[in-house]
Order: structure tokens, then sequence, then C-alpha cells
């Protein structure tokens, strides 16, 4: 990222000003400072995505005990595993002696975690099971010395944590999503393929443009070819599909929206989301043709020329066809980079090369975030330009982005 001169006066009453011009003037893109400020990252880490229930991984990737899964999120990392009694817990991936890293691959299988510094050894609940030579140390207690852990949900095979041991319940609110989100099965699916994509801008503008299809039709030009989403009105062109859906996937409830995200969410980052809406005729799911990619999943029996809009937390949505689904995370990694995570389900019986091709799978929404990771950094050179000055949102599509900006804002000016 280019820092530029006005990065360095960095303090918290320059971050009040910020935000209180920021809320002074509502419905429009945020001052720059937002996406380039120390202080503000950090904040933001402690205030808001350390705070919010953050989709970790898929049961079938840690099936068996020791199977283990890290997450990096700014310069933290957990380690997500099975323990030996068969629960996922995730664990602090810092050493409780000097706080070295005690696991250092993306994923595998261990029966311990043995830190490379001195030797400290942890079971795969976390518990300190071994330290070198510390009985010499009077009184230390080694139960007191496991790796420190955060919170676990598990919905519908998706994992959740939240580094906050006070954070708000998030199964309750997440039951509104049990018909729409149950019909794929996801417990029973297959992890097909995932992709990490390294985007060089603030995780805000990353997330912004998910939250928005305003730039659909100039940007995805193969999904807007499908997809109705990038019309103001598309909720027109979706009344038939929504009118056959339960008839047509067999699944009562297929069609029903709920929403109740940031400011409106039923516990602090505890935003959950459901919406259908339609391809264009003869479109049948999200692929180059728009023709089947695999087979059909959990208990949808046919086509509704629909697709499923999920959003669970505040910062992992999902796309869901008949056939797959495909999930987004958006993880903040330093001021000026996210990862931008894509996992393509399928039928956990489908096999590769036999039942779907991963090429054909993964090509639609492979080349659209490809298409996004281009916008983005543009917008990211613009915004981080000295002479950037913040235009207004359109009213209706991005009105999801403003209610994001309106809770990010109160979220920072409650902090201070
Ligand atoms: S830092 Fe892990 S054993 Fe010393
Ligand atoms: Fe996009």
């Amino acid at each position: 990222m280019n820092m530029i001169a006005s990065s360095v006066d960095d303090s918290r009453s320059r971050m009040a000003a910020k935000l209180r011009a920021e809320l002074a003037r509502p419905g429009h893109a945020v001052d720059a400072y937002f996406y380039r400020s120390p202080l503000v990252y950090e904040t933001e880490l402690t205030e808001l995505v350390f705070r919010s229930w953050i989709y970790a991984g898929h049961v079938s990737e840690v099936a068996n005990p020791g199977d283990y899964l890290t997450l990096e999120i700014g310069e933290d990392s957990l380690i997500i595993v099975r323990d030996d009694d068969g629960e996922i817990r995730a664990l602090m991936n810092i050493c409780r002696h000097r706080g070295a890293r005690v696991c250092e691959g993306a994923s595998g299988n261990r029966k311990t975690f043995v830190c490379p510094y001195h030797g400290w050894v942890y079971r795969t609940d976390g518990s300190l099971k071994a330290a070198r030579e510390m009985h010499m140390l009077e009184g230390f207690d080694a139960t007191a010395h496991g790796l420190r852990q955060a919170r676990v949900v598990v919905y519908m095979g998706l994992i959740f944590i939240n580094c906050d041991t006070d954070a708000q319940d998030l199964l309750a609110p997440l039951q509104n999503l049990d018909r729409q989100l149950g019909a794929y099965d996801l417990p029973h699916a297959k992890v097909a393929h995932k992709q990490t994509y390294r985007i060089a801008a603030n995780w805000k503008l990353v997330l912004e443009n998910y939250l928005e299809c305003y730039h659909c039709a100039t940007s995805h030009r193969s999904y807007s070819r499908m997809h109705t989403l990038k019309e103001a009105d598309h909720e027109v062109a979706d009344r038939a599909m929504l009118e056959r859906t339960e008839v047509v996937t067999g699944v009562a409830g297929m069609g029903a929206r709920y929403e109740r995200t940031y400011a409106d969410a039923e516990g602090f980052g505890c935003c959950v989301y459901t919406s259908r809406y339609g391809l264009y005729d003869g479109f049948l799911t999200g692929s180059k043709d728009g023709q089947p990619v695999a087979p059909l999943m959990g208990q949808i029996q046919d086509y509704d020329g629909g697709v499923g809009d999920f959003q669970i937390g505040p910062l992992t949505f999902m796309l869901n066809y008949p056939d797959h689904c495909v999930l987004y995370r958006f993880i903040p990694r330093d001021v000026g980079s996210t990862d931008m995570e894509v996992v393509w389900f399928v039928r956990g019986d489908a096999v590769e090369g036999v039942d779907y091709d991963r090429e054909k799978l993964t090509w639609l929404w492979h080349h659209t975030t490809l298409e996004d990771e281009y916008i983005i950094t543009r917008n990211s050179h613009g915004v981080n330009s000295r002479f950037f000055e913040p235009g207004p949102y359109h009213p209706v599509f991005e009105n999801e982005l403003q209610a994001f900006m309106a809770w990010y804002l109160a979220t920072l000016s409650k902090s201070l």
C-alpha cells in the first residue's frame, strides 16, 4: 500500500474527528483515512473482527481426531482441530511459554502440537501435556498453561469461531436459515475446491465490493448474463421463480427471505441473511454456460432457476445453486491486504472426474473473483490518492453496503 503524507497523524482524537465527520454525512463513501490508518485497523481487529463469528472450515476437513486446519486472521493464527474426544476446538496458535507458533502447516493430522522453540507439548484439546524441565519451577501449574481457546459453533457442517469469550450465541439466530440452507445437506457435503485470493486492498474495500451488485453489469459479464441481481428491480424478474421454487425443489420455505444483519443482528457480529434470486430463462446453475456441473445437492429435486444468497456473521457469505454451493469469507491480513477465501461444495458422494469436473465447477466464481480483484485494487489505488473525495452511495444497489458502513462507524465510535 502507498502511504501518503496524511497517514502520519494517527491519533485517537483524529479518529474521533473523522468519525464525527462521517456520521454527519450519511449516504456517502467514507474518507480514505479509514482505509489506511494503522490505528483504525488495530481498532477494527479488537472491536469488530475478533468479536465476530467467522467461518473457519467444514467438518469434513477435520473429520478425524487430530485433523487440523490453521486460520490466519490479521497477524494472529488459530488451530481448528478435532480433539481426541471428537470435539472441534479453536486453539490460539501461541505457545504459553514465550509465544512461538506451535503449528506451522495449513492442514494435517497431529497427535500433539510440539512447540518448535523449547519443546512444550500440547494435546489436541489444547491442554499442556509436557513442559521440559519445568518441574524445577516451584509451583508450576501445567493445567493453567493450556493453549488459549476461541468459541466454536458448528452449524450444518460449517464451523464458526469467535475470539470473544462473551460473544452472543449464533445458533439461535441461525435457526432462521434451517429450511433454506438445510436443503443443501451441507453436513454431508464435500469441499470440492478452495482457494485463497490475497487482495492488495484494505478488507473493507473487498467486503464492500461483495455487498453491492451495482458493479456487476460493468465488471462481470458472465455473471450478469445469467443472474438477475444486477437489476435494481430484480424482484420483478424473480417473481416466477419464487412462485415455483417450493414445488420444483421440493423444499418447503425455499424462497423465504430473512434478514437481520449488522446493526439489526440479534447479537454483535451475528448477522443472518437469506434470500433467493433468479437466473434468466435457460440457465440452471452458476456455470460458464448455465448448465449443471454436479449432481443435485441434498434434498433438492430439480432446478428452479434460482440461487440462494446467504450471510452468516459479518464476513461470511454463500451462493447456493441447486448443484453446488460457493462460500466467500473475507479476512484482513494487514491494513492493505485481505484474504478472500472461496470454497466450492458439492454433494458428499460426488466423485471428481465422474460426477463433476473441477475446472467447470469453479469457472464462473474463479473468473468473477479475478474480475473483482481487478476492480478492488483499482478502487484501492484511487482511494489512496490524496485527491480522493468520497461520492454518494446508490440508494438501492448500495443499501447493504450502507448498512455495513453504518454499523462499522458506530462500532468504532463506541470504542472511543
Ligand atoms: S516458546 Fe514454546 S516452548 Fe518456549
Ligand atoms: Fe463483484
